[in-house]
């Protein structure tokens, strides 16, 4: 059958905010009609899971620049020389890349360190360990939701800050495979301050935006307490019932919103292999 002819059906697999989709094929160009419906199902719903998908890097840049561009990250030994739009996530390493074994495994939002953070990410599964190395999401729009309403009137306008620079070095320290970042790439990543509580530009729907990874500190409070109000806020957007755990299969697509989850990587066997593929389009200033 071609493609064309093919339904796009969603099914909710983690109530409104993991939806499955099947009845389409990536790694073929989409035609409008059938973009919008993906695209708005990714508005309903925060995370897709597409499977048994076959994608060249091609594909997987071509598919996930519908959504806008793509933004390049600052650790240069994680892409592809070739598809630099393409970072590596792998433990053996790709073309030269450098092998993770530890990326991501603590609960954040891609790249909340930038002025702008990435809009979403689209992660493709190549090889995956026959258990384990499973992705958890949760969802910051509940976070907030959820939040108390003395706690929602005590962190309605604070401001935050972002860092990559310490969370990465403090990596590199532990893992030989990490190289330090040289001086020009954390000059890429200078501090940002983003709004505690974010507007996502597109539902209009509020989202706890504090990550365990890179937010470091609330401004103009003193240390104790800012660290005291992030812990408290962090361990609330990560309770169970709010928690998708992905189990991976090879050709699995999954794409989340930065703007409005977090994510975490979890343990596995590391004598078996992982690589995946990531691609990360750019976001708007959060507000
Ligand atoms: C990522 C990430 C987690 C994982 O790709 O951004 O955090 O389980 N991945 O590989
Ligand atoms: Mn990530």
């Amino acid at each position: 059958m071609e493609t064309e002819d093919m339904e796009i059906t969603v099914s909710p697999v983690h109530g409104r905010f993991v939806a499955e989709i099947t009845g389409v094929d990536l790694s073929e160009p989409l035609d409008d009609h059938r973009f919008t419906s993906i695209h708005d199902t990714f508005l309903e719903y925060s995370i897709l899971v597409f499977r048994g998908q076959t994608l060249s890097n091609e594909q997987h840049i071509a598919f996930s620049r519908r959504f806008g561009e793509l933004e390049i990250h600052p650790a240069k030994h994680w892409l592809l020389p070739d598809s630099p739009e393409i970072l590596v996530l792998s433990n053996r390493g790709e073309n030269g890349t450098r092998p993770i074994v530890n990326g991501g495994a603590y609960w954040h939002s891609d790249m909340t360190y930038m002025a702008k953070p990435p809009l979403g990410s689209l992660l493709y599964a190549i090889k995956v360990p026959p258990e384990g190395g499973d992705t958890l999401y949760t969802d910051m729009y509940k976070a907030y939701e959820t939040l108390d309403e003395q706690l929602k009137r005590r962190i309605a306008g604070l401001e935050v800050i972002h860092r990559y620079g310490d969370r990465y070095q403090k990596m590199s320290s532990e893992d030989k495979d990490r190289p330090p970042l040289t001086p020009e790439q954390l000059a890429e990543v200078p501090d940002v301050v983003h709004p505690a509580v974010r507007t996502h530009p597109e539902t209009g729907r509020k989202a706890l935006f504090v990550n365990e990874g890179f937010t470091i500190g609330v401004v103009g409070m003193p240390k104790d307490e800012s660290a005291a109000l992030l812990e408290k806020l962090f361990r609330h957007s990560v309770q169970p019932a709010h928690i998708y755990r992905h189990r991976w299969q090879a050709g699995d697509l999954v794409m989340w919103d930065n703007r409005c989850t977090m994510h975490r990587a979890t343990e596995y066997d590391l004598r078996h292999d992982r690589a995946m593929h990531r691609t990360t389009i750019q976001g708007d200033r959060p507000v």
